[in-house]
């Protein structure tokens, strides 16, 4: 579709050529089965024990510390879900904000209705929770904290180190959701000081439903999929491989280049399009923080329009609105409402996010849609 501008990578992205390339060997000639003691079966184990090795490398851990997915939101499941059923004789209490992904926030809710207290930490204006605010909130019984590494609407960041490291302190476990921050952001989950860290292939060039979660060693999770003893006793099911190769592969390209260009060439290329943007539309608002938010994110209103409607009006940009519609009514983001966004100015939030194949015209180009649109719907 040569004459779209695709700005919507935070809902997904085009699948890299290259990862394609690793991925289509296990689905043609390579098609064993990796617990098989013969050669196709040793050939498919050495494809998963690869890309296992990759993604640790991205995260900084060992690779028996990764357990491969079925997506993002699986991998938060099994954070939350494993580890409350684990420690069920510990505590039941949870700690999350108020931003998370539904990943995050639904397996909470579901572990509230089966008997587990939840505390749903409130956000400030930017999106983002304090170290200091975790720590006010564990409890005796706090047996999980999750807080979200960038936040999927606005890009903004936690700082996960000093949140992690107040959980570390007290004894309790921290998971972060990173489905947005792998591939964009450097991570280290030693660093960091994380438990658990979940990972989404279709935010990073590989494709949808596979995902992976960081399992500091000697943590104990119970299964969400009981059966054989895949993934070390973690997530049972003959293994994706066609899958995990490609997502081994999206891993390594974005340690070995990707990374560095989302600093050096996607971040410029945001800062352009918000600057395109406000120049002609001086009362555009940011939504998310100035600085410490994601480099591909700009997420702006246009008070007194609709995202929707701009949107509408702008037909070659794929981008997302900060509101869902549910029966004709507009409703503004729960994300920005939880950061204290008025609806008006929530119901004309646009999320503008690039990859790392925007280009300057594709910038330039969308912003002459949108200001164009926002004009014509601002005529009175
Ligand atoms: C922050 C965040 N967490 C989790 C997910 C879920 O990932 P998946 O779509 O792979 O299930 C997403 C995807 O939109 C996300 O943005």
């Amino acid at each position: 579709m040569p004459d779209r501008i695709y700005l919507d990578a935070n809902a997904t992205t085009r699948v890299d050529s290259r990862v394609a390339d690793a991925i289509e060997p296990y689905l043609r000639e390579g098609y064993g089965n990796p617990s098989s003691s013969h050669p196709e079966g040793r050939q498919a184990a050495a494809a998963v024990a690869k890309a296992r090795g990759q993604v640790a490398a991205l995260l900084g851990c060992a690779p028996d510390e990764v357990v491969f997915t079925g997506g993002g939101s699986e991998a938060d499941n099994l954070a939350l879900k494993g580890v409350a059923w684990a420690t069920r004789s510990k505590g039941r209490h949870l700690v999350v904000s108020t931003v998370e992904h539904p990943a995050v926030s639904e397996p909470a809710r579901f572990l509230e209705r089966e008997g587990w207290q939840v505390t749903a930490l409130p956000v400030d204006r930017y999106g983002q929770v304090s170290a200091a605010q975790v720590a006010a909130a564990l409890r005796d019984d706090t047996v999980l904290v999750s807080i979200m590494h960038a936040n999927n609407e606005t890009g903004t960041v936690n700082d996960i180190a000093a949140i992690a490291a107040v959980c570390r302190a007290r004894g309790v476990l921290f998971h972060t959701d990173a489905a947005q921050s792998a591939g964009k952001l450097p991570i280290d989950v030693k660093d960091l000081g994380v438990g658990l860290l979940a990972v989404a292939g279709h935010k990073l060039y590989a494709p949808k439903g596979i995902g992976a979660l960081y399992v500091r060693s000697g943590v104990v999770l119970e299964p969400l999929i009981h059966g054989a003893g895949h993934e070390g006793g973690r997530r049972a099911g003959t293994e994706n491989v066609p899958f995990i190769a490609g997502l081994g592969a999206a891993c390594e390209l974005a340690r070995t280049e990707g990374l560095a260009n989302f600093a050096q060439k996607v971040r410029p290329l945001r800062d352009r399009l918000h600057e395109l943007l406000l120049s002609a539309v001086p009362d555009l608002i940011l939504n998310g923080h100035p600085e410490a938010r994601l480099p591909n994110t700009l997420n702006v209103s246009v008070p007194g329009l609709l995202g929707r409607d701009i949107l509408a009006a702008c037909p070659e940009v794929s981008a997302s609105t900060g509101s869902a519609c549910h029966e004709g009514v507009d409703r503004p983001s729960p994300v920005l409402a939880a950061m204290g966004v008025s609806s008006e100015v929530a119901l004309g939030a646009l999320r503008l996010s690039l990859s790392l194949s925007t280009t300057r015209e594709d910038v330039d180009r969308a912003a002459e849609a949108i200001v164009a649109a926002v004009s014509r719907l601002r005529q009175p």
